[in-house]
């Protein structure tokens, strides 16, 4: 079985992701890595992400490597790029800005779509994103939509950046997911929406807990 979770930035996805995928035995995949992984290189080797034909050109080729993790700092995977270690980079408040951008280049879709294909069409999978019901895996068996207002979303993204020890401003956190939540629901390839035969998980004032038993219920 493959279980596809969408919904916006701090919905949940992650960590709910992680343990569903925990109880079950399945492999965990977060698609959002790949997009932040390709605008961190870009910042990197080009500066900027203005450039599409060269942003889309870099996501064809830079090999990303998705790992379990190596280390007990708080990380749900390793991730590399092009065999550097860019974990924590990638949650950078400058990719933060920029993800959304990257992520609404065409080019850039395709070939992130076609890695994320490969790896849930081996089924026993949990993959999360923002268009993974409706485009990566349509055909998912389970289909989940987390969603929660925007001002407990920034709640929760202040939260856990605080407790990484980061300094943190709730009205700029709050500001950028209202940027994101726009750009990934109004672009034209693959925007962030509910599937027709999604099930809507709204997680206002739930616990994570009662979020993965109320899914698990479902799915059983
Ligand atoms: O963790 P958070 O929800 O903040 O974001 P993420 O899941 O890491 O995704 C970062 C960005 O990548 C999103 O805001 C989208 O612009 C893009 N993304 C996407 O377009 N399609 C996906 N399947 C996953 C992420
Ligand atoms: O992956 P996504 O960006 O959708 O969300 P996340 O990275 O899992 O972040 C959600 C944060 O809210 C985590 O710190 C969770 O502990 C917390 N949280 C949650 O995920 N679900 C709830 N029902 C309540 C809190």
């Amino acid at each position: 079985m493959t279980i596809a979770i969408d919904g916006p930035a701090a919905s949940g996805k992650s960590t709910v992701g992680e343990r569903l995928a925990k109880a079950l035995g399945y492999l965990f995949f977060d698609t959002g890595v790949m997009y932040r992984a390709v605008t961190w290189v870009a910042l990197q080797r080009l500066g900027s992400v203005e450039d599409e034909a060269a942003v889309t050109r870099l996501a064809e080729v830079v090999q990303i490597d998705v790992q379990p993790p190596s280390q007990n700092d708080g990380r749900q995977a390793d991730v590399w790029v092009d065999g550097d270690d860019v974990t924590w980079a990638i949650r950078r408040p400058e990719v933060d800005q920029w993800v959304s951008r990257v992520a609404a280049y065409p080019g850039v879709r395709q070939a992130m779509t076609q890695q994320q294909r490969r790896i849930g069409l081996r089924g026993k999978v949990v993959m999360i994103g923002r268009d993974i019901t409706t485009v990566v895996l349509p055909e998912a068996e389970a289909k989940i939509y987390l969603d929660a207002s925007v001002e407990e979303r920034a709640r929760r993204r202040y939260l856990e950046r605080k407790a990484r020890g980061e300094e943190v401003n709730y009205e700029e956190i709050l500001e950028s997911l209202r940027q994101r939540d726009h750009l990934d629901s109004t672009r034209e390839v693959a925007p962030l929406r509910v599937a027709p035969d999604a099930i809507v998980v709204n997680t206002d004032g739930l616990s994570v807990d009662e979020v993965v038993q109320k899914i698990l219920a479902q799915i059983n």
